[in-house]
């Protein structure tokens, strides 16, 4: 078989890692890919919003299934660019209809969605310009801290988290106002909920599921959780507090209700999908859905699913993933991130990364990295994830900060606290 993974980050290579090891694969093509992606397949440089040339490439090249990393072009709605045109329509999309990449596209799509099924999450109310006096009157019935989400993409920037009311209705009408143009045309207020978060991921073909070992990530830039939101800061997988349990309460309570509604709502969703969650008190609940694997969640995950992902793919293209097997490796998994001094602000690239062959007991995922010069360079925020596996968290730890001692570039700037809290 033939596949196209689109994408260009550490998700995406950890991904083309595990794809190019399966033995169905006869070639493995990645757009526009990285620089760790061209070590595991080829890179094609097309964009991953440019529908048009991706169809061509595709027609050309005789590409069986076109496997969707990002979510960009999944809200853009590449799986019924896709299914709507004759030429491409008997290609295997994995990833979500745009009606069903709304869920993470729309945060009042997701609301509305789980308060139609049941699911467990925040009370919210939708606010526009319009009914900006009824979200004051909302945001007034609330305690503090104050949530407001854009209800549009925003590159993970679109929630605010406010400490008093005066701050709320304030950042309310900015928002309102254009702070994140029409993304935030409409805002999602929320209760603040208290809890660990955790990410759980399920692969579904729409009717059938299954459910990929959980991730915890580190989301912001300082160690014990401080500084500002960065895109992650490394994960650990399995988490702790995801017992066997609690994982039945997320089941029965989120992922069952949430898969069955997509199949109500005859929405087509064939691809991942990524529950944010939240621990409280014991309890399970949605903070919000994602419409594709988590990065850096994903430089974990990975190592831990033993079964073959191409044959759960075909599972999901075919309707038939309930009867695929799905086998994981009973070790821990951990994912740390290297990044560029200075992120999530401004920072410094083009820096020479060594080493990268010292590493030997870890693997190294490429997220922003480039080839100058026939040298490998740091070319992003976050630049290389170190995962490693261990018979417990702390040996899993010891190998990737091992690594990371070896890998050399300057500004090099990673969190030391990674899987310290669980
Ligand atoms: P989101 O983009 O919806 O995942 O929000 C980004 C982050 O904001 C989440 O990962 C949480 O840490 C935090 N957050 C979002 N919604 C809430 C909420 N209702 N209560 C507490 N924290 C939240
Ligand atoms: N790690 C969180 C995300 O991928 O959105």
């Amino acid at each position: 078989m033939k596949i196209l993974l689109l994408g260009s980050g550490g998700r995406e290579h950890a991904l083309a890692w595990k794809i190019a090891q399966s033995e169905k694969v006869e070639r493995l093509f990645i757009a526009p890919g990285n620089t760790g992606t061209a070590l595991v397949g080829e890179n094609v440089p097309i964009g991953v919003n440019d529908f048009d040339q991706l169809k061509e490439f595709v027609l050309s090249r005789h590409v069986d299934m076109v496997v969707v990393g990002p979510e960009d072009p999944l809200v853009q709605g590449i799986y019924d660019a896709f299914k709507d045109d004759p030429l491409t329509a008997d290609i295997s999309v994995i990833g979500p209809s745009k009606q069903g990449a709304a869920l993470e596209g729309s945060k009042d799509f997701a609301k509305g969605f789980m308060a139609r099924h049941g699911i467990p999450t925040a009370r919210y109310q939708t606010i526009t310009a319009q009914t900006i006096e009824e979200g004051i009157a909302f945001l007034e019935t609330l305690k503090p801290p104050y949530v407001l989400k854009a209800d549009g993409l925003c590159a993970g920037k679109g929630v605010l988290i406010l400490p008093t009311l005066d701050k709320a209705r304030k950042e309310l009408r900015e928002m309102l106002g254009g702070m994140f143009g029409k993304a935030s045309a409409s805002v999602v207020i929320e209760e603040f909920l208290s809890g660990v978060e955790c990410s759980v991921f399920v692969l579904t073909d729409g009717r059938n599921y299954k459910i990929l070992p959980e991730a915890k990530d580190y989301k912001r830039i300082g160690e014990r959780d401080t500084g500002l939101n960065t895109g992650g800061m490394g994960s650990v997988t399995p988490v702790p507090f995801a017992t066997k349990d609690w994982m039945r309460k997320v089941e029965e309570r989120i992922i069952r209700p949430t898969i069955n509604g997509l199949s109500a709502e005859h929405i087509d969703y064939k691809g991942f999908v990524f529950f944010g969650l939240i621990n409280v008190k014991g309890e399970p609940m949605v903070i919000e859905y994602n419409c594709r694997m988590g990065d850096p969640e994903t430089e974990s995950v990975m190592l831990r699913l033993k079964s073959d992902i191409v044959d759960l793919f075909e599972g999901v293209a075919e309707g038939n993933l309930d009867q695929r097997l799905i086998a994981f490796d009973e070790r821990v998994a951990v994912c740390v991130m290297l990044v560029s001094g200075g992120y999530p602000q401004a920072y410094k690239k083009g820096y020479p990364i060594l080493g990268l062959d010292k590493v030997k007991d870890s693997i190294v995922f490429h997220s922003g990295t480039a080839l100058k010069n026939g040298e490998i360079v740091s070319d992003g925020g976050r630049v290389v994830a170190v995962s490693s596996y261990g018979k417990d968290k702390n040996e899993a730890l010891r190998k990737s900060f091992e690594a990371v001692d070896q890998i050399e570039f300057i500004d090099k700037y990673y969190r030391r606290d990674i899987g310290q809290d669980l």
